[in-house]
């Protein structure tokens, strides 16, 4: 299934991430790929947003990944500075890929496209002028 949307602003792009974030089951994995600045975090920020998470999702891109607890577990991934998946294992990711418990969301999932399960949803940001973000779900 597919499904492509135009967002026009990062209200819209949660909204998109929150309608999603209620047909994930436990144990799922959402990848997500696009050019930097075009709403991946703000997409996972949506999900937390459908999870009850208190926090404020920050770029995980320094400690590579985080586990945000509200209603749902949400792990936030960044692979924009791995190169091989024994670096991924070496810090014990690949176990969240999937995750026994709760949803990961990964960004930059295109780096490493090996590490991501066959199941998983993946979401292509492009930018499409201004505000404007064309983004494909695919699952
Ligand atoms: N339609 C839109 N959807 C999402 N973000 C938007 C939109 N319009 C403007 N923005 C702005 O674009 C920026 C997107 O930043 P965000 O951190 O989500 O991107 P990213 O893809 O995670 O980038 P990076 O590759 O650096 O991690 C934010 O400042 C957000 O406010
Ligand atoms: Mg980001």
């Amino acid at each position: 299934m597919e499904k492509i949307v135009i967002s026009e602003g990062p209200e819209e792009t949660m909204a998109l991430a929150m309608d999603l974030a209620r047909r994930l089951g436990e144990g799922e994995v959402v990848a997500l790929v696009g050019e930097l600045g075009t709403g991946k975090t703000t997409f996972v920020k949506g999900l937390a947003r459908s999870f009850f998470i208190p926090e404020e999702i920050l770029s995980p891109s320094f400690l590579l990944a985080r586990t945000y607890r509200g209603q749902r577990i949400l792990h936030h991934i960044d692979l924009y500075r791995v190169r091989t998946i024994e670096e991924l294992e070496e810090v014990g990711l690949t176990a969240l890929l999937p995750p026994e418990e709760g949803v990961t969301a990964v960004e930059w999932a295109d780096r490493l496209p090996r590490a991501i399960p066959k199941n998983a949803v993946w979401v292509y940001f492009e930018h499409a002028g201004g505000d404007r973000r064309k983004i494909t779900i695919r699952r």
